[in-house]
């Protein structure tokens, strides 16, 4: 037995510059063709997308066995020298001296070479990061997260850790799980009948996060920039391909910061992870554009050369009203006061504006407690200083505002949307001591990458989905 050396992943492997004499390769057989007097293995260890073309002799002990056992998805190791290859399609390849089979994979294995749907993939989301697309989906993911950090730390912004179990619905929206220790089948009650949340495990009723974001700003208020990253949950029952009830968020927030500041950070945060990914993932992006959207490259570059547009939740009504007078069918209404819907959205971004845009300035009465009110317009409307950034093809990616600073606005807020000022009194406390206009936002880290990759469903951009009737895995 010769001396052991350490593993070299495939990637470094197919980016050498020059050969090496002796090299160890460890991964999955992807595919196995038998010639004459030798075998050609593609072996793949995840480490990118293509593979490693290895040449097994017939010459070596136990080839005819081993070659048995090399069927698609087994476990191999193979030992021997990196020469040029005589091939096209690849520079290097691999001539065994040594071949091992670690852990075999019989005819029942799932991913035999040919296309498998999406829909099928997911059945089997334990064996699908071993596939072509989502090996690749999967790295995309890893280099935004770091992309993530590496964007904000190097503008002086600081990591916090926000709770996960939390006793404050920041949206407001009543879409959170409860966390709860109580036997659900006798609960102790209230005189009332209601349950007696004092009894549970923290003394009061408790959820999962729908956002960090209020305890962002209280670290904000301190530590000047930060932001938060990390998984969020919402009950919603909205069965789309644009919703989980598991994503993970993007959360920064910035004390002395305006909302045309936020739209700015929005925009240059966005173009970063962009740009990271055309430079750091060009093998993958270039994958996803050959198999999952055609016009991929060319919209990637458009969001880059480009500022996004801008516009207020009123221009943005008008659009949609003139479009309509213009024989446009819309599903929902559009009026100044009602949500913009999806196919709203989509339409500014995609046929309006054909750019990323923020919309800003929505109707008061839409919005959380948290935000900043504006003097009312010139018909008397009230909005708040909230904005959205819309892209094609997804529509909101980025949900973010100005926060409300002066206490008795927000006490206000709080009281229209019946809020308890004892339940959010550290919150309050904010306004009390040493208030500053600040402001942030929320990225949906998922609908970021299905922006990137092109994926267009979001189960296929989490390891595994959490979406109404399904928590498989
Ligand atoms: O617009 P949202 O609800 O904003 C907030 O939660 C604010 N507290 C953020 C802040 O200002 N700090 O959510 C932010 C983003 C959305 O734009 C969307 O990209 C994503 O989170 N998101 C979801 N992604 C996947 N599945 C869901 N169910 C999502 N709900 C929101
Ligand atoms: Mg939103």
């Amino acid at each position: 037995m010769t001396a052991p050396i350490s593993r070299t992943l495939v990637k470094d492997a197919r980016n050498a510059d020059a050969p090496s004499d002796d090299i160890l390769l460890q991964g999955w057989v992807r595919t196995r063709r038998d010639a004459k007097t030798f075998s050609f293995i593609e072996l793949g260890d995840g480490s990118c997308l293509k593979g490693m073309q290895v040449i097994v002799n017939a010459a070596l002990p136990d080839y005819d066995a081993l070659m048995h056992r090399s069927a698609t998805g087994a476990s191999v190791r193979v030992r021997g020298k990196l020469v040029a290859s005589q091939g096209a399609g690849q520079k290097w390849e691999v001539l065994a001296s040594e071949y091992e089979v670690v852990g075999d994979a019989d005819a029942t294995y799932p991913l035999q070479k040919k296309g498998h749907t999406p829909e099928f993939l997911r059945e089997i989301a334990h064996l699908r990061p071993r596939s072509n697309l989502f090996g690749a989906v999967f790295r995309v993911r890893s280099r935004l997260a770091y992309a993530i950090h590496q964007f904000f730390q190097e503008r002086g912004f600081f990591y916090v850790h926000t709770p996960i179990i939390t006793a404050s619905d920041c949206e407001g929206a009543g879409e959170m799980f409860g966390v709860s220790v109580l036997d659900p089948a006798k609960p102790p009650r209230n005189p009332d009948g209601s349950v007696d949340y004092t009894k549970d495990f923290f003394g009061k009723k408790t959820s999962l996060t729908v956002s960090g974001q209020l305890e962002g700003e209280t670290f904000a208020c301190a530590l000047s920039n930060i932001y938060t990253f990390g998984p969020t949950f919402r009950a919603e029952n909205s069965n789309t391909t644009r919703h989980a009830a598991e994503f993970w968020m993007v959360e920064p927030e910035a004390a002395f910061l305006d909302l045309d500041g936020d739209m700015q950070l929005a925009e240059d945060f966005v173009k970063h992870l962009v740009r990271d990914a055309k430079t750091h993932c060009a093998e993958e992006l270039e994958f996803f554009g050959k198999f999952t959207d055609k016009g991929l490259a060319e919209r990637l570059d458009f969001v880059l050369e480009r500022p996004f547009q801008r516009c207020s939740y009123t221009q943005a009504i008008e659009i949609l009203t003139t479009a309509a007078s213009a024989g446009r069918k819309w599903e929902h209404p559009v009026a100044w006061g009602e949500n913009l819907q999806s196919e709203h959205e989509r339409y500014l971004s995609e046929e309006h504006f054909k750019c990323p845009v923020t919309v800003y300035n929505y109707p008061r009465s839409l919005k959380p407690f948290y935000l900043k009110v504006n003097p009312p317009d010139a018909a008397g409307r009230e909005t708040v200083c909230a904005m959205d950034l819309l892209v094609p093809g997804i529509g909101e990616i980025i949900g973010g505002s100005q926060r409300e600073e002066r206490l008795d606005v927000l006490r206000e807020n709080m009281a229209r949307q019946g809020l308890a000022e004892k339940d959010y009194s550290w919150y309050v406390d904010l306004r009390r001591y040493g208030t500053v206009p600040h402001s942030g936002f929320g990225l949906g880290f998922e609908r970021m990458l299905m922006f990137v990759t092109g994926v267009s469903n979001i189960r296929d951009v989490i390891p595994y989905a959490r979406t109404p009737g399904n928590a498989e895995f």
